[in-house]
């Protein structure tokens, strides 16, 4: 098998129910197209963070696996996205003098962002992503860090943090997996690269991913991500909640929810016998109220994250759904009525026509991150090799 080469991307999403993984060919002469996915069960990882290292590098294994039998390539390098619950987000600035007529070199360059790093981030926490970098040279705004001229160079960054002893782990099992991550990315990031238009992502628009294992809300204005909360719970939550209130198995209450979602049922539902109890008919509405507070709870912590960043009158793009949650039968007349906003499903983009409906939302961060891996310029082996590997590896794919 031919080794994924340059005008290949990789995306790997770990997610709570599942791993992804994207191949892109982005060859200039064939346009852009996904040559292959893989899928593999998320065991060995707990939303986002390594909980056994051996069965987490085994799953990551057989994504990539597969990913590679369908693209006909071997994967070394991906683009990885592994949301956890305590990720966060903080604007970071520093400040420097630039000699009149020479620009920041990329040793500097470096340099500041890790300085933006440490200024911004509380401790304990490692930087996933740095992105939304801005430009001001004696407090003007400038378009990029080669701005020229000489004075005070302000270079400002939001960071996406997460604990960094998760982070850490989290490499580790790549290390031990034999693949090498480009650049870590956080979902919402990767979900709007592959769901948004360039003009949402400028004007303002907020993306809500509501996962197996949590629902996380980002701004998204001026092309990048300003802000990020994430909520504990996702739609595996509303699979236990019917398990429990009904008496039954997961594989049981996952049905309930996929087929009924949140529109009101009529009767009963009649669930398959389990061990010890026979064939049994529970009422329509107990699992129609069940999945609802689930998600009354979900649109709370969305309202709330709009009410702080005072959001209700500025989003020209509204609020645009992703991951499995998102497509729960009737979710979005629901949402349209709580959040008092305009609201869509994100559709994910270049998902190849043997992928059914039922299972493309899957890949949307996997491809968003391939989209955006292709986008990158390649670090070179010269300038790397002055700072060493491991983190400035990964500042160095942070250049914008
Ligand atoms: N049609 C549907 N109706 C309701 N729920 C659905 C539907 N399709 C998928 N789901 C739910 O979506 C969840 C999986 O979504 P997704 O793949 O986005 O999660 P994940 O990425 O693994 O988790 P996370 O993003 O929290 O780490 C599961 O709980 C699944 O039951
Ligand atoms: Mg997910």
């Amino acid at each position: 098998m031919a080794k994924a080469d340059k005008d290949m991307a990789v995306g790997l999403d770990v997610g709570a129910s599942g791993i992804t993984v994207a191949v892109l060919n982005h060859a200039a002469d064939a346009g852009q197209e996904i040559a292959g996915l893989g899928f593999s069960p998320s065991v060995g990882f707990d939303r986002g963070a390594v909980t056994g290292l051996d069965d987490a590098i085994g799953s990551v294994r057989r994504a990539v696996a597969e990913a590679e039998l369908t693209a006909g390539v071997n994967i070394s390098f991906v683009h990885l996205c592994s949301d956890m619950p305590d990720m966060l987000v903080r604007l970071g600035s520093v400040k420097r003098q630039i000699d009149g007529g020479r620009s920041m070199g990329r040793r500097e360059l470096l340099e500041t962002h890790e300085q933006i790093i440490n200024g911004c981030l509380p401790a304990g926490y490692a930087a996933i992503q740095l992105t939304g970098f801005r430009y001001y040279v004696d407090g003007k705004p400038v378009s990029n860090f080669r701005g020229g001229g000489g004075g005070e160079l302000q270079v400002e960054a939001v960071a996406v943090a997460a604990g960094s002893s998760r982070v850490e782990e989290l490499h580790r099992c790549f290390t031990e997996a034999g693949l090498k991550v480009k650049q870590t990315v956080a979902g919402p990031v990767a979900a709007a690269a592959a769901v948004l238009d360039g003009v949402e992502q400028e004007l303002g628009v907020l993306l809500v991913d509501i996962g197996a294992g949590m629902t996380r809300a980002a701004y998204i204005n001026h092309g990048s991500i300003s802000d990020l909360a994430v909520f504990p719970a996702g739609a595996g939550h509303i699979t236990s909640d019917l398990a429990v209130v009904l008496h039954t198995t997961l594989e049981e209450a996952e049905k309930v929810k996929t087929i009924h979602g949140i529109r009101p049922v009529q009767g009963h539902i009649k669930l398959r016998p389990i061990s010890g109890l026979g064939e049994r008919n529970v009422p329509g509405d107990l699992a129609h109220r069940v999945i609802k507070s689930r998600l009354e709870e979900i649109f709370e912590f969305i309202n709330g994250f709009i009410r702080k960043l005072d959001l209700t009158d500025t989003l020209p793009g509204g609020i645009v759904f992703t991951g499995g949650g998102s497509r729960l039968a009737g979710i979005l007349d629901l949402a349209a009525e709580r959040l008092s906003m305009p609201v869509r499903g994100g559709t994910c983009r270049m998902v190849p026509e043997t992928v059914s409906r039922e299972e493309s939302y899957r890949y949307t961060n996997a491809i968003g991150l391939a989209l955006r891996g292709a986008g990158q310029r390649p670090a070179t082996r010269r300038a790397r090799g002055r700072l060493g590997g491991g983190l400035v590896d990964r500042l160095f794919h942070w250049l914008p």
